[in-house]
């Protein structure tokens, strides 16, 4: 039996179809990826799968509760995490874990059983009479995950949880989602990095409200066997004319004030690209090769570039 169960699911906003047509299954212990463009659905799906938003057709069974018509039981085993989501941040961490606690009935020697477990897992033990407001941006995403984590959900629902967080954060966040799922836990998550969905059991490949395709992680790994950078220097437009002549990268686009290049990773670690900047640009001008976390888009803009050349 499958442990998330999507049929037909349909979802119109006004003037605009989110979701059209959706059907999907994952088994327990599964961490399911949900990957696209900007406005693909990710989040509407997840929100609707969390049961916050009802569908306009389609039905949704987790653990074979109807979320839609027994939304009281369901929310029981639904940990959901918004894109953003709110903590207190004048409270500390301990007080954020009380509080969502008490919401969710847990109390006295249970509330210090579940918290002092979590409080191990996550690392966010030294960190307990600290304000919120005063973490880091990974240890917010992993008190985020503590406070979804307090009522025992055996379905995670993570919207985006470590954008904007630090590699190292992340790759912690990941190895506490892996240790998760092997306990059991069923986890459906969003992110905009190729690396994560690539830590996923299985990707969804979302867009304009439909799976184009759900992949393997080694097939993902496949498709983008690139590096990618930003290029900081002056007169971006003259240096990216330049760099498409000389060295014909795989993508290379202005994106605001700097140009984003996608090539094969030996063009970035060999020191090529960087030595071909130098030469483009105006002697003793500043400039600045910076590696970035390859993303979603940086896939679609390949594939629709390859797409268009064949
Ligand atoms: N509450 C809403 N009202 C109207 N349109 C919405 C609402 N939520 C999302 N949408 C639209 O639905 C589409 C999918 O949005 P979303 O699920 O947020 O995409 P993603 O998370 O993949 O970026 C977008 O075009 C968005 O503008
Ligand atoms: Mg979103």
């Amino acid at each position: 039996m499958a442990l998330i169960d999507i049929r037909g699911l349909r979802k119109r906003f006004r003037d605009q179809e989110a979701i059209q047509g959706i059907d999907l299954s994952i088994e327990a212990g599964e961490i399911f990826g949900l990957i696209g463009p900007d406005g693909a659905g990710k989040s509407t799906l997840i929100r609707l799968l969390a049961g916050i938003l009802p569908p306009t057709t389609g039905e949704i069974f987790l653990h074979d509760i109807d979320v839609v018509t027994n939304y009281e039981e369901a929310r029981k085993i639904i940990g959901y995490m918004p894109q953003t989501f709110g903590l207190y941040g004048p409270l500390t961490v301990a007080e954020n874990l009380r509080a969502v606690a008490r919401i969710r009935g847990v109390t006295g020697a249970e509330f210090q059983k579940r918290t002092e477990r979590l409080y191990r897992f996550s690392g966010l033990a030294p960190f307990q009479d600290r304000r919120a407001a005063q973490l880091s941006g990974g240890m917010k995403q992993k008190l985020g995950l503590c406070c979804v984590l307090i009522h025992q959900p055996s379905i995670l629902l993570l919207d985006e949880p470590t954008v904007g967080v630090d590699p190292i954060s992340r790759r912690e966040f990941w190895d506490i989602l892996h240790t998760l799922a092997a306990q059991g836990s069923t986890i459906l998550i969003s992110t905009p990095y190729l690396e994560e969905a690539a830590r996923c059991h299985r990707i969804a490949f979302l867009r304009q409200g439909k799976i184009l395709e759900v992949l393997d992680p080694l097939t993902l790994r496949e498709r983008f066997p690139y590096a990618t950078c930003d290029i900081f220097a002056p007169e971006p437009r003259v240096l990216l004319q330049g760099l498409q002549g000389r060295l014909t990268p795989t993508a290379a686009f202005l994106s605001g004030d700097h140009v984003h290049l996608i090539g094969e990773k030996q063009l970035l670690a060999s020191g090529r690209l960087e030595k071909t900047v130098r030469q483009l640009v105006a002697k003793g001008a500043i400039v600045e090769v910076k590696e970035t976390t390859p993303t979603v888009q940086d896939l679609y803009f390949v594939q629709e570039r390859m797409g268009n050349e064949t």
